[in-house]
């Protein structure tokens, strides 16, 4: 079954506003609504008394017009009795400072009172709502670290820190020889000296940061177990998940995702941005269970809150081609946020699919036609996913390790993921985006960027796959640090030194905008250069791997940039290099495999979803203009029911679904 909806607050409108809403959403081919999230202290009007006859009705009128519900527990905001009562819950920043209520997410998930005030409410929410026809799932709290609250610096997080660092190291002892406290004398004798990593004049130590980084990551995971367990043992017909924000950092979703059914996130398409951010995004949720929906999808101008600034309106066409990358990227859910731009709180330019005067315009025309498209494809759609034999390795480790040291003013991780990722698509694989403990043997080729922190265990399992015919692509910093964010103390790639074939000997980090010219001995790129720049590493390549491009220009002239190691039956590429987006899609040609459709032009985006021989293959023109490409036959596309192919010509916009 699709689900397609709109985020829905009737706690905003009078009973009347609500039963004029009702049809529309209806006509526009909804079936599902999120509601509740912010709602704790209607739930709840004061200690030991709840309210759910605010909701009921609407929840029941909803669901006569064939529309479901997907309850959010409201733990993201408590009632601000709660706060008078109970004032040690709110959160404290690196300064010490109190996050004051007023807006949301202020309270901290360690503090005892809190922790119980939010089991209550969920639980008595799960025990009213556990016999409704109309409720299909909750949504555990709203975007866990939004604001970037994730790490809270209160009384009770350093008690709770201790107490994790107690159980992962067991003695002192054992803390100082991890993070190797006796630089800049750092020793503790006891926990009790051991502090939280608050402002500091100068750098925190590396292990330090990078425990707190996941303790305070962990203590999200440990919220969301609690709730889950409550919501599974109450509501066991319900599904439970947690909207996921894409690529935020401060969660290591790939925990946080044993405590859901499958997750959704939230969607905000930068009409500037790059088109393939949000498929990024996608790729990331939909690998963690192979499922999953968009709970927040753009439906009109978005903004800055705490700035007060909008940025532009989708053009018409804008939120049919998102909505649809969705689906291509294997959303089986797509829910706008919101129904309606709100007239009080600070979120009233916010954009919703009708604005602040409730009348349907283009927007609310262009959201109905998708819902009458959805309804013509949803059956081809069920049950198809997306299957991909190339993944990508995105650690959360290494995130907050170069979060910490960038190593290059400006460096980012997922900024270095996404190109690796864009040159894939390219080529028309999409990714699945996993954590270094996933299995690889189903895959073709694993992209490994910055695979800086590398243990005995994850250099083997590497050595297994390429041995095993894997295609292996590693990047700068690989095998450079150990798990406890130490630097390795063998030659770089470190443990991968051997799988890699080389070693590189001197890396060059480049802060002012120097660069050389590599040129392509080897491979599809054979007598071109590219310009890199920012950070190369020189590279020795043992016996028997090759050369496939060298630095020119001195000190580094004649040196090796990118190597090609042959291992068992599969191969290594190491890249000492950042190489611009344009070489290293063409680059990474020669390490994927082949795609059924060749000479993907620039800005359409190729996706396919399968289930056994069935095949749909979307077509997405992002570009702006035009795009012709030729498909390897005649298909039939299931929004026009025309026949398309072997030459296809998309317009602006266009969205082609092809039975294939
Ligand atoms: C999301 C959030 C929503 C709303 C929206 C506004 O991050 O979950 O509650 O604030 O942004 O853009």
């Amino acid at each position: 079954m699709f689900y397609y909806g709109a985020c829905y607050y009737p706690e905003h409108w009078t009973p009347e506003q609500a039963r004029q809403h009702i049809p529309l959403m209806q006509k526009a081919g909804f079936n599902v609504v999120r509601m509740g999230e912010f709602a704790w202290c209607k739930f709840q009007p004061d200690q030991g008394r709840f309210k759910f006859d605010w909701l009921d009705p609407v929840i029941e009128s909803l669901n006569k017009a064939g529309i479901k519900t997907v309850l959010g527990t409201p733990t993201a905001i408590p009632p601000q009795w709660a706060i008078v009562r109970y004032p040690d819950i709110l959160q404290k920043d690196q300064h010490g400072h109190v996050r004051n209520p007023g807006s949301r997410c202020h309270c901290c998930k360690n503090a005892p009172a809190y922790q119980i005030l939010c089991e209550t409410i969920v639980r008595e929410m799960a025990r009213h709502y556990a016999g409704f026809d109309a409720i299909i799932g909750w949504q555990v709290d709203n975007e866990f670290g939004c604001h970037y609250t994730t790490r809270c610096y209160c009384e009770f997080c350093e008690k709770a820190f201790r107490d994790w660092l107690l159980a992962k190291y067991k003695s002192t002892d054992a803390l100082n020889e991890a993070w190797g406290t006796s630089f800049w004398g750092f020793e503790f004798r006891n926990w009790a000296e051991v502090p939280l990593p608050k402002a500091m004049p100068a750098a925190p130590n590396p292990g330090h940061w990078l425990d707190f980084a996941r303790f305070s990551s962990d203590t999200q995971v440990k919220f969301m177990k609690t709730q889950y367990e409550i919501l599974k043992s109450l509501c066991p017909k319900h599904f439970v998940t947690h909207n996921y924000m894409g690529t935020f950092p401060e969660v290591d979703y790939y925990k946080l995702s044993q405590y859901v059914d499958f997750p959704v996130w939230d969607n905000y398409p930068d009409p500037y941005g790059h088109p393939l951010a949000p498929a990024y995004a996608h790729d990331i949720t939909r690998s963690f269970k192979g499922k999953f929906w968009v709970m927040e999808h753009k439906s009109g101008p978005t903004g800055d809150a705490a700035a007060g600034v909008l940025d532009e309106q989708p053009e018409p066409g804008d939120i049919r081609r998102w909505a649809w990358q969705s689906v291509a990227n294997g959303a089986d859910g797509v829910v706008y946020f919101r129904w309606r731009a709100c007239l009080t709180g600070a979120e009233q330019y916010w954009h919703g699919i009708l604005d602040h005067d409730g009348v349907p315009r283009r927007r609310y025309y262009e959201v109905s036609k998708i819902g009458e498209e959805l309804a013509r494809a949803a059956g081809e759609l069920e049950g198809t996913s997306v299957e991909t034999p190339v993944a990508l390795i995105r650690n959360f480790d290494t995130l907050w390790s170069i979060e910490r040291q960038p190593t290059i003013r400006g460096f980012s991780y997922d900024a270095h993921c996404f190109d690796l990722y864009t040159a894939a698509k390219a080529s028309g694989h999409l990714c699945d985006i996993i954590n270094s403990d996933a299995a690889l043997s189903k895959y073709a080729t694993v992209l490994a960027p910055c695979l800086a922190i590398v243990d005995t265990p994850l250099a083997g399992r590497l050595e297994e796959y390429v041995k095993g015919g894997g295609t292996l692509v590693l990047t700068p910093m690989s095998g450079t640090r150990t798990p406890a964010n130490a630097m390795s103390d063998q030659t770089p790639p470190g443990l991968l030194a051997e799988l890699a074939g080389l070693t590189a000997e001197e890396v060059r980090p480049y802060q002012h905008g120097q660069t050389h010219e590599v040129v392509f001995k080897t491979g599809p790129m054979a007598g071109k250069t590219a310009t890199v720049g920012t950070w190369i590493e020189v590279l020795q390549p043992g016996d028997g791997a090759e050369i496939m491009a060298e630095y020119r220009g001195e000190p580094v002239a004649g040196r090796a940039a990118i190597t090609h190691n042959r291992l068992g039956k599969g191969r290594v590429f190491y890249m000492g290099v950042y190489l611009p987006a344009p070489a290293l899609r063409e680059f990474l040609r020669a390490c994927l495999p082949e795609f059924p459709v060749k000479h993907i032009p620039d800005g359409l985006e190729v996706t396919v979803r399968r289930d056994g021989q069935r095949r749909l293959l979307f077509l997405i023109n992002h570009s702006g203009d035009r795009r012709d490409l030729m498909l390897p036959g005649q298909f039939t596309d299931l929004l026009s029911g025309e026949p398309v192919g072997p030459k296809v010509a998309l317009a602006k916009n266009g969205v082609l679904v092809l039975r294939v």
